[in-house]
């Protein structure tokens, strides 16, 4: 049985006042019956881990480097994340391979870099419109699904997030039918790489303008263990009915 999870990324946003939203979620869900992970910007991690020692409340990073440590100015190891409390970190977001040209293969070494810091790996992939209108989508997902996922993954370290880049920050969201193809879709894969043991325990998340009024709907699609939610996680009013949501759903 996967235990559902509700992640926020609040992606670039938040100074040290929004702790007072992790604080805020922490006196809501102080018996979550799901997992919660907030993943505030790398400058708030420490600060949000020490605010939620003992609760359900978990904090990741949105991206770590491929190396341990050395000469690679601004970056952050997998191992600094989670010297300073994180358990999980996001990988692979769209946003970050457009931004950062980040490529699968990179995706991937990152990943096996959390996993043996002892991170869980959120590894995001999603199409883009074009992709999508010209009936790519699963093409695109399978791509993304053998070049950025690793063999050392197990359903405890890995976590894996369905994106549409067209969904993100647009109020547009997929069709449940098409939601539950891509994940259908993502299950099925997983079951033939790593075999129905590991492939049936990764938790499949659905991301891309997630919001309290379509959560209830979302998460009534198969192969939907959750969701990873941007601008919805910024404020606790916002996201607390999706983590109900997704309580209701079990
Ligand atoms: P929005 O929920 O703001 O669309 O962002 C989704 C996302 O990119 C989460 O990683």
């Amino acid at each position: 049985m996967r235990r559902k999870l509700a992640a926020g990324n609040w992606k670039m946003n938040g100074l040290s006042a929004a702790l007072s939203e992790v604080e805020a979620l922490k006196a809501a869900h102080p018996a979550a019956l799901v997992d919660i992970l907030i993943c505030p910007p790398a400058t708030l991690v420490s600060s949000a881990a020490q605010a939620t020692p003992g609760s359900p409340i978990a904090i990741g990073g949105q991206d770590c480097h491929q190396n341990q440590n050395g000469a690679h100015t601004g970056d952050l190891s997998a191992q600094m994340f989670a010297d300073c409390g994180a358990t999980a970190v996001i990988l692979g977001h769209s946003e970050r391979r457009e931004d950062h040209e980040e490529s699968s293969e990179i995706v991937r070494a990152k990943a096996r870099a959390a996993h043996a810091a002892g991170l869980v790996s959120v590894i995001c992939m999603g199409e883009s419109l074009a992709q999508r209108e010209a009936a790519n989508t699963l093409d695109i997902i399978a791509g993304q699904l053998s070049a950025s996922i690793p063999d050392d993954c197990t359903g405890e370290n890995l976590v894996i997030a369905y994106e549409p880049i067209w969904a993100i920050g647009t109020g547009l969201v997929p069709s449940l039918d098409q939601i539950g193809e891509v994940h259908d879709f993502i299950r099925a894969r997983l079951e033939r790489r790593f075999g129905a043991g590991v492939g049936r325990s990764v938790r499949l998340l659905y991301g891309g303008s997630v919001k309290p009024d379509n959560a209830a709907d979302i998460f009534r699609v198969s192969n939907v263990d959750g969701a990873l939610v941007g601008g919805a996680s910024l404020k606790q009013g916002d996201f607390t009915p999706i983590i109900r949501a997704l309580e209701d759903s079990i």
